[in-house]
């Protein structure tokens, strides 16, 4: 029977609201989640809660889920992999299995000619981090990095000099050397202006962006600006890093955004819909003495590498790029046609499965998330005022008929009934 969205009065439920409170007692590290635990059910793109609502998914773990719940060929991996003697987290350095080779081999099928290494590490931003540890180790004397208004990259501390998109990020933390580009068409005046008169090209580590800004604000650069960088990048020999953590493995429409800009970047981070953080490049960017870039589990997260392989054979088995192209031109189209009875929706931007519109405030895109979570719909915010749309790779056009009558039912209901929201409703204030 399909699946429907399901959800009671009250938001969290009892059970799912005992285990929220523990959690902001205990949890370090907790922000603003959706007011609901999840249970161990789910189909397709809905998921149910420990209460037994029933949520349909646009928000997909942050882009991490392309395959949404309990896709069969997915669970028949992970099931055997669990029932296997080697422990679930491998000292991988040390000790070689084969599904690090097996995932090696798969990414590579799906990366840019020439690039024919990658580094397998726990996270995105670590990802980010490794990306700019072998771009500083190929040219010593370079200490200067080069990233983007609005950037986010991850929050340790060496990508966290780079991430832009929220100050609350980085305030109070030490940075390394670095410049800031705007994300428009004058990025590469910009870039040039500073090799020429604040530092020369040679001490310029790498330049890093994101082919679309996700937390940002799913920011759309021009193929004149993606060009005109690569060009400068190109001319003063200076890495280009694009990050892929969140536009990649297919969910534009090919299996990296970038390629939607015709260039070819030197190094490339991927992590998120890959199930595990990459750092891919051509063999001889990576440095070749043993252990200067490695980590204990970094390519022995048994789980996570029989994920991510299945994952990419899944997106070509099921032609699941193709879909997303259809899905995304399909979900715009009825955004459009929303925004005409509705013309307080503005901005209507996105490369397949990977939307967003703005609101016009950061105070109605928050009631607008917030009402969408009551009625059942996940999604999360991009950018100042930005609703972002990243459903997984396997939805349905019903699926995306549920999810826009969410939206329109939510407009209406913020506009024409508005309410305050608490503070814990925010949710789109801390995303990533
Ligand atoms: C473009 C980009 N880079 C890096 C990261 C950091 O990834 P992680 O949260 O896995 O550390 C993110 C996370 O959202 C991201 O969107």
């Amino acid at each position: 029977m399909a699946w429907k969205i399901k959800v009671g009065k009250k938001l969290p439920g009892p059970k799912s609201a005992r285990i929220l409170e523990k959690m902001k007692k205990l949890d370090g590290g907790y922000g603003m989640p959706f007011p609901l635990v999840m249970s161990k059910q789910g189909e397709g793109a809905y998921l149910k809660d420990l209460d037994g609502n029933v949520f349909l998914d646009f928000a997909s773990h942050i882009a991490s889920s392309p395959l949404g719940y309990n896709h069969p060929e997915m669970r028949i991996v992970t099931e055997d992999i669990c029932r296997s003697v080697y422990p679930l987290k491998v000292a991988a350095p040390d000790y070689v299995i084969k599904e690090h080779l097996d995932l090696l081999e798969e990414l590579l099928t799906i990366t840019p000619k020439g690039m024919d290494a990658a580094f397998f590490i726990n996270s995105g931003a670590e990802a980010v981090e490794n990306a700019m540890k072998i771009c500083y180790k190929k040219e010593k004397k370079a200490k200067v990095g080069i990233g983007f208004e609005g950037a986010f990259h991850g929050r340790t501390l060496g990508a966290l000099s780079l991430t832009n998109s929220k100050k609350i990020y980085s305030q109070d933390f030490p940075m390394l050397p670095m410049f800031r580009l705007p994300f428009t068409d004058k990025a590469s005046d910009v870039l040039e202006r500073i090799v020429l008169e604040e530092v020369d090209a040679s001490n310029i580590a790498f330049v890093m962006m994101e082919p679309i800004q996700g937390e940002g604000g799913y920011n759309i650069p021009s193929k004149q600006m993606v060009q005109g960088i690569r060009r400068i990048t190109k001319r003063n020999r200076i890495p280009l890093i694009m990050d892929e953590v969140q536009a990649g493995m297919g969910r534009t429409g090919k299996w990296w955004a970038h390629e939607h800009f015709d260039i070819k970047p030197d190094v490339m981070t991927a992590a998120k819909a890959l199930q595990v953080g990459a750092t891919i490049a051509s063999k001889s960017m990576f440095p070749n003495q043993p252990g200067v870039i490695s980590s204990t589990w970094g390519g022995g997260q048994l789980v996570d590498l029989v994920a991510g392989l299945q994952t990419i054979k899944i997106i070509k088995k099921e032609k699941l790029l193709q879909h997303n192209e259809k899905m995304g031109a399909y979900i715009k189209k009825v955004l459009e046609d929303m925004q005409t009875r509705h013309p307080e929706i503005t901005n209507i931007r996105g490369i397949d499965l990977k939307m967003a519109f703005d609101m016009p405030s950061k105070d109605a895109r928050d009631k607008l998330v917030a009402e969408s979570v009551r009625r059942g719909l996940l999604i999360l915010g991009a950018g100042k005022q930005g609703v972002r749309l990243i459903p997984p790779y396997i939805i349905t056009e019903e699926d995306a008929n549920a999810a826009m009558r969410v939206i329109e039912e939510s407009l209406v209901q913020i506009w024409e009934h508005p309410k305050r929201i608490t503070r814990a409703e925010r949710y789109s204030e801390v995303s990533v």
